[in-house]
């Protein structure tokens, strides 16, 4: 049986997901969850396309001390040596460069010859080496690259000093039978390979990330590059908890097996669910909604008489919550933090504080609440990303007729509320502009989504909105069992996170798109 390494780069690749982008606090929650899930490498992000990234690197690498922290960079030596300053604390500091090899990259993206690339490669990957031992290369496009200049590019990166080579399927362009062959002739035509990891990584565009990874492991690969839920540029990459629970439930025929908690991977598809705002479908295998609900009645009769018969996995085994009632308007703290516990959340005092006025809160709305409630409440009240510099205090609206009206009611800092109307052509609009009279600056909405985050007729209806503020992005999330409610906290929440940014405001670095970014 061998050991596959699962390198996690929810925090790079994931991020580059439209609408995913995290906070540094964010992000620090996500990697505590991968950490306790048990990964073996974080990819922290990519330092040099900002100094947000190259801080989320370093807050990681203060906090997180069991997996190896890689950093990205292209082979440039500017973003070497940024990579390498963001992880030098690290206890395991990893350097992944990379560099395009396609014949389409060199000449429209890089416009350089092949004799420029294999020189680039070599100058990267020996640079990289000289800050750490532990450095991976990749050949961008590997895939869509000519064969036998492939075997060329890893031949040196392997000489310069690469002790991990990962062949990208960068645009999803592969299928199981093709890739496992180009990893057979890598390893039969690079001298020397032998002595370093392969490791794969799969983008999804054509459905198959998770099958093309599992097919080169077959071939000798040993590395899994994936994000959890499967988010990542595009369609995604190979989603994390299908590769490991495809390895764990049919070792019988895989032979490798994982370091992965498997228990915790429902609450990591969750955190990142609640930090992004993107859900993964019902049906999605592991940890949708859906994957392990059982509808028609024959299969429930057969569940109820052996769960073999339609489970080939335990919700319990990936950490997913059953669908019980659990509490509802007269449970006490106790009772929340016992749940909590069960739920595998061990919460401080001031988070359980947090957590059960909004629990008391949703308790009088909904009549039981559900593990899936408690969750909701969880990620938006009591881990709170920016602390909350304007807070809503009172929001009544009237809407029905041509114009709706709002009035709000909100505090900032210890300062006295105030209070603001106005109309709008709906009430979150004239919520929204009520709010917009009591701050300074102006809030532009650039996308805005409700869901019901929780099952019934009673469902907490959670907001997930990205608004422009001083010149930025931020994302804002609200829940509440009312919608209206739900968008004025989301809207909130997107201020205070503008409010926190300003505070935090450093010295911006330039971004360096002429080398073309990764994907
Ligand atoms: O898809 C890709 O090629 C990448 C590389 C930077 C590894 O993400
Ligand atoms: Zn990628």
């Amino acid at each position: 049986m061998s050991k596959i390494t699962i390198f996690d780069t929810t925090l790079r690749d994931g991020e580059q997901s439209p609408g995913a982008t995290m906070s540094t606090a964010e992000k620090l929650r996500l990697a505590h969850q991968l950490d306790k899930l048990g990964v073996d490498v974080i990819e922290a992000g990519f330092p040099v396309a900002s100094d947000d990234d190259f801080e989320g690197v370093r807050s990681i690498v203060k906090e997180i001390r069991r997996p190896v922290i890689a950093a990205l960079a292209r082979a440039h030596p500017l973003d070497v040596d940024r990579a390498g300053a963001a992880v030098e604390a690290a206890d395991k500091p990893r350097i992944h460069v990379f560099l395009a090899t396609s014949d389409i990259h060199l000449k429209h993206k890089l416009e350089i010859g092949r004799e420029e690339c294999l020189e680039r490669v070599v100058e990267g990957v020996e640079r990289a080496k000289k800050l750490v031992d532990d450095v991976e290369f990749s050949p961008e496009d590997a895939t869509r690259t000519d064969v036998a200049f492939l075997c060329q590019v890893v031949q040196v990166a392997v000489e310069a000093g690469a002790t991990t080579i990962n062949i990208p399927d960068t645009v999803g362009y592969t299928l199981p039978t093709e890739y496992r062959a180009l990893i057979e002739t890598l390893f039969r035509d690079v001298e020397g390979l032998e002595h370093t990891v392969v490791s794969v990584h799969c983008h999804d565009d054509l459905g198959v990330a998770v099958a093309n990874s599992l097919a080169a492991l077959e071939a000798g690969a040993r590395q899994v590059e994936c994000t959890i839920n499967g988010i990542g540029e595009r369609a995604g990459n190979a989603s994390l908890e299908e590769v490991v629970m495809a390895l764990r439930i049919r070792k019988d025929l895989t032979r490798h097996h994982t370091d992965i908690n498997t228990t915790e991977l429902y609450k990591a598809s969750q955190l990142l669910s609640h930090i992004t705002g993107i859900y993964p479908q019902p049906n999605k295998a592991i940890v949708g909604r859906n994957a392990f609900a059982h509808e028609a009645g024959i299969h429930q009769h057969g569940m109820l008489k052996e769960r073999m018969t339609y489970e080939i996995m335990t919700p319990e085994l990936v950490g997913a919550p059953g669908t019980q009632l659990v509490l509802g308007k007269h449970s006490g703290r106790h009772g929340l933090r016992n749940r909590y516990k069960e739920l595998g959340y061990d919460l401080s005092d001031e988070e359980l504080d947090q957590a059960y006025k909004l629990f008391t809160l949703v308790a009088d709305q909904k009549k039981s609440i559900l593990d899936e409630d408690l969750l909701v409440i969880l990620h938006h009240g009591a881990m709170k990303d920016a602390p909350e510099s304007f807070r809503l205090v009172e929001l009544d609206v009237n809407c029905g007729g041509k114009w709706s009206t709002a009035r709000v009611k909100v505090s900032h800092h210890d300062e006295p509320p105030r209070e603001a109307s106005a109309k709008g052509d709906g009430p979150i609009a004239a919520a929204f502009s009520a709010i917009d009279e009591l701050i300074e600056g102006t809030v532009e909405i650039i996308d805005f989504e409700i869901v019901a985050a929780t099952p019934g007729r009673d469902a907490i209806g959670e907001v997930n909105l990205h608004a422009r503020i001083g010149g930025r992005t931020f994302a804002g999330r609200g829940a509440s069992t009312d919608v209206v409610h739900a968008a004025a906290r989301a809207y909130v929440n997107a201020i205070n996170k503008a409010e926190l940014a300003k505070a935090l405001e450093g010295v911006k670095m330039e971004k360096e798109s002429s080398l073309g970014g990764p994907t």
